[in-house]
């Protein structure tokens, strides 16, 4: 029988594991940039599920192609090859100019394949001495074991030793720690090309020609964790392709399912040619019906104009929340590029997101003290302007 419940916060904290601190709010449809709550309150939603909805909330693309997809069949295995991998896979590596594909369903899982399949890499090609994993001070790649890891949180590792060995984390945009590191054991350099959960922390140009060198000088693999970044987020298919880093193997999630979990690895020719079957899989990686979610993301985000969007979308949003920081002095300086900003706060950041939230506008935050936004990439002109308005009466608020 259906159950019927009056407040979705008292239900949940009685029914789920307390792994997440929630809102106390009753969402029951979405649409464009959109969230509608149980009493008919309309939120600009400037969250997009931590990066996900890259389209906005039901999509007619991904709405029609999941329907397309479920009548034909939702799940048939990797045992067989299938028509929805195929396409998408076709579509990414034409448009991400890497050569092959792996699909899982998360970003953690991304990141576990993308270090399995680098340390494999060194093994099969008689080198398996090349196992250490560099990564960065206040980065996230995921909560499963090597991606936890390769994450440079200590605090999230607590409680959950003992850690798998061979991670190493430099400070962020710290070239010379960099150089003092990586050495001819070196397997991999793993980053986001710009560090969203650590604080919306954009890479240094400096960086960028470091890690490119190294990975030649020391004949390592860069893997990009574009789990946040990718598909669209920085104005760019990929954010290596924007910054120039020369990465072998890039995991994304996130945007690229439409709100299915969907997840990859791309990798270069040289990379997959190390890898055998059994080496690794997974029971639902490439669901059929994420796929297909996955294709019309693609097809949207391609679409001439789309990422024009993304750009032009990202300077009104900088340029609105650089005049909200010269009118409240407990605001700071402007991080991030694309549509993934953030602004520093002085005054607790849980309280902005919560009185933003009361106004209709849904926020999260980056580290300790940084305001994050992430809207749809399709957002438009008039909604930037509704969101910068109403954190405009949230700042008043809390002043
Ligand atoms: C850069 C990055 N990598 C990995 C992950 C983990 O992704 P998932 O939560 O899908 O496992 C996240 C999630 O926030 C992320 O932002």
């Amino acid at each position: 029988m259906a159950q019927s419940f009056t407040n979705f916060k008292d239900a949940d904290s009685q029914l789920l594991a307390s792994l997440y601190g929630k809102a106390d709010l009753n969402f029951v449809s979405g649409k464009g940039s959109y969230l509608e709550d149980a009493s008919g309150k309309r939120y600009l939603d400037f969250v997009s599920g931590i990066a996900v909805n890259a389209l906005g909330h039901c999509h007619p693309s991904v709405v029609a192609a999941i329907r397309r997809q479920a009548e034909d069949f939702i799940h048939i295995s990797n045992l067989y090859p299938n028509k929805p991998q195929l396409e998408l896979a076709k579509r990414i590596v034409e448009v991400s100019d890497y050569s092959k594909v792996f699909f899982c369903n998360s970003g953690t899982e991304a990141n576990e394949g993308a270090i399995k399949f680098a340390r494999k890499f060194f093994n099969r090609n008689g080198k398996p001495e090349k196992q250490k994993i560099v990564t960065f001070l206040n980065s996230f790649h995921g909560r499963t074991f090597a991606a936890l890891s390769a994450t440079g949180q200590p605090a999230l590792r607590e409680g959950f030793g003992p850690m798998p060995g061979e991670f190493e984390h430099v400070v962020w945009n710290d070239t010379e720690a960099l150089k003092q590191v990586v050495n001819e054991n070196t397997c991999a350099i793993m980053l986001e090309p710009l560090a969203a959960e650590g604080g919306v922390m954009t890479i240094s140009e400096e960086m960028v020609k470091t890690i490119n060198e190294l990975r030649e000088k020391f004949n390592c693999l860069v893997i990009a964790d574009e789990v946040q970044t990718g598909v669209g987020r920085l104005g760019t298919f990929l954010g290596v392709k924007k910054y120039g880093l020369h990465a072998d193997l890039v995991s994304l999630a996130k945007g690229i399912g439409g709100g299915l979990p969907l997840g990859m690895v791309l990798m270069t020719e040289q990379v997959a040619s190390a890898l055998r079957p059994g080496d690794h899989g997974t029971t639902f990686g490439g669901n059929p019906l994420a796929c297909a979610a996955g294709l019309a993301v693609v097809n949207e985000v391609t679409t001439p104009g789309f990422m024009e969007n993304v750009i032009l979308r990202s300077e009104e949003l900088k340029a609105g929340l650089a005049k909200l920081a010269e009118k409240y002095s407990f605001l700071g300086s402007v991080h991030g590029d694309g549509l993934l900003l953030g602004i520093e706060t002085e005054k607790p950041v849980a309280e902005l997101i919560a009185t933003a939230r009361e106004n209709g506008l849904l926020v999260h935050r980056a580290g300790a003290n940084v305001l994050r936004l992430l809207p749809p990439l399709n957002v438009s002109k008039s909604e930037v302007e509704d969101a910068l308005s109403i954190l405009d009466k949230a700042c008043s608020l809390i002043s």
